[in-house]
């Protein structure tokens, strides 16, 4: 390769990882596997060692990947956080041992073996045994503020238990992983596909989600774990051996890894790495990988580091499990807004325990990206319990009969053409009466996050579509007795407990027939919001973009500007809005959420605030009450869209950063005399 190959294929590689950097570590929503990322970064790092004139610390190879958000207060690591070396080689793990080996002029030396936990990484500070802080890794110098939001973790404890053998330091930074069990993650993931919203891909990324939301509330809902394994900062150290703070941790009272080994030589190492292996299954977080330490803290420190990672640490990773099977066709489903998906029919094939037949193929670009093709054999990924992916065409194996997959001009169900949206990836069926549509629509107005009204499921929305009673969801509210009891299937005492569900329907909160309406984009967060600020459902479809972002400025809290657009264009469809018009004529009276507070007032209406340090006559918690009963909203990190600091005595990092951003500070006499005004 000559010189200025190698600098433009650095370039885009740099390019490419740092795009995959920002949907894995900001937002939380990866587009390829671990896999093939270390793999992008290998031949990076490599390109790189060969052509040192290239090479520089702006580059990804030098950085650990970076998870800051503008919405969140940041918050300094008094020691860095670091990033792993990491391999997939037997040998390569092997190397590692030989440069300490001669690095200290000898075989025997003494290695802890954890599992790599696959969550995302936190500093706990704890001063004095009292929790007073968690922090993502953000830059590996300074993080995220996620205190409130780490404070919902059961598990994780806000006093550290004394003991003889347990002393306490002063202050310790305590690093670990925040993660959902399979269990939890699965149970989010069942409730997201009955409301109708996008499924996260795995544990890692829910968690990582979940730990970033602005509303602490939102995230108690979920159950996040936590697992503490490493020391960061210690004053004084209590420690000599990562082996000893392994016994610390647990002692203290905190959540730790179930079993590390210790081994003495790479032979010991390498047997406990693959008794980890066989036992990962059984750990209560996702372990992709086994992270070997130098177990004596002094010979950490003569090691020491590169830039980004120590030299005494390597984590020897699992590779997710993958099988090769051929591409017997691809199907296009039609979703509940028209979006066509393409998906790959399968030669079925066992991969992780489960025997796989279909996979995602997510939409036409990625199918052309990957030039899939039908007859194709390629690469299915699936890391434990997750929704399999192809990852790649075995071009090996590819006949000449394998023409370039079309995307289909036509919806599969109706036969309209399909149309892309501006700025959309996805591939739609514009016909809002496309029998499926209307199905999945209708399967969703009633759905549990939605109008959640019993008896009415897939079957017999199926049967009321085909019989041509319901064409749409004010459809539903005409349905006659007669009629239904002809279904025969469901007669008498059935038909009549249905007939009641629809009538109480009637009469279901706002955000539920906000939310049931499908409008894209909008989740159950939002349409509580939406609820919340318009009380009325015609107003919200008479609003205006200028009713949502006036001056470039976002009014209602957690709509941005891509929701906004969303709402307005569904709207401005007449067949959407007569739905709504017709709605309310056939006697739905949707909910409005309930006047907040002692006289229904609202005055905080509209408005964020962050609590911090203690007030003289409430606690944080009564305020957060208060402001709730009058319509306002909590939340645990100042932004610029914080309304009012509402700080006490030894306020912190966020009366700084409420000063910083020009946030208005008040006190608990200005409070109480807002409340009352
Ligand atoms: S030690 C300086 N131990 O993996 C040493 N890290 O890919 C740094 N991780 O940033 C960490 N399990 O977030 C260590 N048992 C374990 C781990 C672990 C998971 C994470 C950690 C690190 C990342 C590197």
């Amino acid at each position: 390769m000559t010189p200025a190959d190698a600098k433009k294929k650095i370039s885009t590689l740099r390019e490419k990882i740092a795009r995959h950097d920002e949907l894995y570590y900001r937002n939380a929503k990866p587009e390829i596997a671990d896999f093939d990322y270390d793999a992008l970064k290998r031949e990076l790092a490599d390109l790189e060692a060969k052509f040192p004139e290239f090479a520089t610390q702006e580059s990804p190879t030098e950085k650990v990947g970076d998870d800051r958000l503008a919405s969140f207060t940041q918050y300094r690591h008094r020691a860095r956080m670091q990033s792993l070396d990491n391999t997939y080689s037997e040998q390569e793990f092997r190397e590692f041992h030989q440069r300490l080996v001669k690095l200290f002029n000898r075989e025997e030396l003494a290695y802890v073996i954890e599992p790599k936990v696959d969550g995302l990484a936190v500093s706990v500070t704890y001063e004095h045994g009292k929790l007073v802080r968690a922090v993502t890794r953000g830059n590996g110098e300074e993080g995220d503020d996620v205190t409130e939001n780490a404070k919902t973790i059961h598990s994780l404890p806000r006093e550290l238990k004394a003991s003889k053998h347990a002393p306490i330091p002063d202050v310790i930074e305590i690093r670990g992983e925040i993660y959902l069990t399979t269990e939890e993650f699965q149970r989010i993931n069942k409730e997201r596909e009955e409301a109708g919203e996008e499924l996260y891909a795995n544990p890692r990324n829910l968690a990582s989600g979940t730990i970033k939301q602005l509303d602490t509330k939102e995230v108690a809902k979920r159950k996040l774990e936590i697992v503490l394994y490493g020391v960061g900062f210690c004053e004084p150290a209590v420690a000599d051996k990562q082996s000893g703070y392994h016994a610390l941790v647990k002692q203290w009272g905190l959540p730790t890894v179930e079993r590390y080994w210790c081994a003495t030589g790479i032979d010991a190492a390498w047997a406990a790495v693959n008794e980890l292996d066989k036992l990962r299954h059984s750990f209560a977080y996702a372990t992709d990988g086994a992270v070997v330490k130098l177990d004596d803290f002094r010979l950490q420190r003569e090691a020491g580091s590169t830039s980004k990672a120590p030299r005494w640490a390597i984590a020897y990773k699992f590779a997710a499990e993958r099988a090769e099977t051929r591409i017997k066709a691809i199907t296009v489903q039609v979703g509940r807004t028209g979006v066509l998906t393409p998906v790959a029919e399968l030669e079925p094939v066992l991969l992780a325990g489960t025997t796989v037949q279909r996979a995602t193929l997510h939409n036409k670009d990625e199918i052309a990206r990957k030039d899939i093709r039908i007859g194709d054999y390629v690469l299915v990924e699936k890391a434990g319990e997750i929704i399999p992916a192809v990852i790649e065409v075995n071009l090996k194996r590819r006949t000449p009969s394998c023409e370039p997959y079309q995307f289909p001009k036509k919806c599969p169900v109706c036969e309209t053409p399909v149309v892309q949206l501006e700025g959309e990836v996805a591939m739609r069926c514009p016909n809002l009466s496309c029998p499926t549509q209307v199905r999945r629509r209708l399967g969703h107005f009633v759905s549990k996050g939605a109008l959640d009204i019993d008896g009415l499921g897939g079957a017999m929305i199926d049967d009321l579509v085909e019989k041509g009673w319901v064409k749409e969801m004010p459809d539903l509210f005409r349905l006659k007795r007669d009629d239904l009891l002809t279904l025969g299937k469901n007669v008498g005492k059935s038909t009549d407990n249905l007939l009641a569900a629809i009538e109480t329907a009637k009469t279901r909160e706002l955000w539920r027939v906000i939310h049931g309406l499908g409008i894209p984009h909008v989740g159950v967060a939002a349409s509580k919001d939406l609820a919340a600020h318009f009380r009325d459902l015609e107003k919200l479809a008479d609003a205006k973009m200028e009713d949502f972002i006036a001056n470039k400025t976002v009014v209602i809290a957690g709509i941005g500007e891509t929701m906004a657009a969303a709402i307005v264009g569904f709207f401005a469809e007449p067949r959407n809005r007569a739905v709504v018009t017709e709605l309310l004529e056939i006697g739905v009276k949707p909910q409005a959420p309930a006047a907040k507070a002692a006289g229904g007032s609202t005055v905080f209406a509209g408005k964020t605030f962050v609590l911090t340090g203690t007030l003289p006559t409430m606690t944080r918690d009564e305020a957060a009450e208060k402001i709730e009963a009058a319509g306002g909203k909590v939340s645990g990190s100042v932004s610029k869209k914080t309304s009012y600091v509402l700080a006490g005595a030894e306020a912190g990092s966020k009366l700084e950063k409420a000063k910083e951003l020009g946030v208005a500070v008040i006190d608990e006499v200005e409070f109480v005399r807002m409340l009352n005004a």
